[in-house]
């Protein structure tokens, strides 16, 4: 099964830059860089983007981390979809960013690590299982206080775009997700503290941000 969403993405990635263009260059630019300056990120600071895809917020977070120990890992399990990121990377000379091949159910990293870890656009197509154990990983490897910023669309008003989406959450995720698409807090007060929804200044996106309350040595702190 996760063999079979791999390869799906592997495809997918030789047409997802160009399908995000023709659909809303201005507008995507825009919500990622909304999701960036939101994030509370700075220079200095270790920034993990989960599902990266090919590397677009990863990016902008490079420019936003820039100074003195600043990096940004962008994680994704798609070998297509980070093979446009490198080439992406390169393009732009972005050497703080690095690219890590991995499934967000278990993060090659180890705990309190990062200062901010961001997703967008992908929470909704993981499988129930894997937003959980994704979730938990989150948790683990964020320092605490560390902060999760993930964006998603706000459930569509226009009855055939509204159906087109839920047909995405049914067939990339499960029909739990449902649950989760409109009722995301619950589920992410779970695992962090501080939840808060903030929607995009077009209010067709929304972003959701939380802070990790952790009991941790205080020479694990930066
Ligand atoms: C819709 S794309 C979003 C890409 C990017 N974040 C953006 O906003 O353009 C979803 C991404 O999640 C990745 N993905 C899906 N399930 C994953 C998993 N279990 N572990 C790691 N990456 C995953 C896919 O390979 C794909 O690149």
């Amino acid at each position: 099964m996760g063999r079979l969403r791999r390869f799906y993405y592997d495809v997918f990635s030789n047409f997802y830059d160009l399908i995000i263009d023709l659909h809303a260059s201005d507008r995507s630019a825009a919500l990622r860089r909304f999701l960036v300056d939101s994030s509370g990120m700075k220079p200095g600071d270790q920034v993990l983007d989960i599902c990266t895809g090919t590397g677009s917020v990863a990016l902008m977070a490079g420019v936003a981390v820039e100074g003195p120990g600043g990096q940004v890992v962008a994680l994704d399990f798609s070998h297509g979809m980070l093979k446009k990121a490198r080439r992406k990377r390169v393009a732009k000379g972005r050497e703080n960013v690095h690219l890590v091949q991995a499934d967000v159910s278990r993060m090659p990293f180890a705990d309190n690590r990062f200062d901010c870890v961001t997703c967008s656009h992908a929470m909704y197509e993981l499988t129930e299982t894997s937003r959980k154990k994704g979730l938990a990983e989150i948790n683990r490897v964020l320092k605490n206080n560390g902060s999760f910023v993930m964006m998603e669309h706000e459930i569509p008003e226009k009855p055939l775009v509204r159906f087109l989406y839920y047909v995405r959450l049914t067939t990339m995720g499960s029909r739990k997700n449902r649950g989760f698409a409109t009722d995301e807090r619950t589920e992410l007060r779970s695992y962090f503290s501080d939840v808060v929804k903030i929607p995009s200044p077009t209010g067709r996106s929304k972003l959701l941000s939380a802070t990790t309350k952790k009991a941790v040595a205080p020479n694990l702190q930066k």
